[in-house]
């Protein structure tokens, strides 16, 4: 809603492009499909946290592809990342039982990065996210993209 957990996609989006040999896509969970799912060698799913949840936008995503893609990812490598206020842990277990349920694999502890916003003012405001924490979402990229391509997960 106001940025934050797209700049995170971004960041990791383009720690993971820099890699050679891997396609990396930057998809909307709005417009991402099952087929965008089935043609994909692992995952960053990336949501901020609303009301102790994952976004709505994302959870429609995963009721939308949940079912068509069930036992057809079996192993396949994800990692989460959440954009949270103050908190942020629960969005992020929402995410990983989920992915359990998908049968895939974890490949890094749950990212979150909290934008320490608590007035209202704050919470509506855009977020900035630090350069550090930017730093931290590009290392996961890249680090998703170097183990997908040397075939390690
Ligand atoms: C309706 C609403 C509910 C929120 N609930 C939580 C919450 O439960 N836990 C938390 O840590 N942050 C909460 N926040 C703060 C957001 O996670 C924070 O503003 C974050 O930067 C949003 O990401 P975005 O910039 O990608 O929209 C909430 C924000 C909104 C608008």
């Amino acid at each position: 809603m106001t940025g934050g957990t797209g700049r995170m996609a971004a960041a990791a989006a383009g720690g993971a492009g820099d890699e050679t040999g891997v396609v990396t896509r930057l998809v909307r969970a709005s417009e991402a499909l099952p087929e965008d799912v089935a043609t994909a060698d692992g995952y960053i799913f990336a949501t901020p946290e609303n009301l102790a949840a994952m976004s709505g936008m994302m959870k429609d995503f995963f009721d939308r592809c949940y079912y068509p893609m069930l036992e057809r990812l079996n192993g396949r490598a994800y990692a989460v990342m959440v954009c949270a206020g103050s908190d942020g842990t629960n969005a992020a277990r929402q995410v990983e039982r989920i992915a359990t349920g998908w049968r895939l694999k974890a490949v890094a502890a749950p990212l979150i990065v909290c934008t320490h916003a608590q007035t209202t003012e704050a919470i509506l405001a855009a977020k900035v996210i630090a350069p550090e924490d930017l730093e931290r979402c590009a290392a996961l990229g890249a680090a998703m993209a170097a183990g997908l391509a040397m075939g390690v997960f």
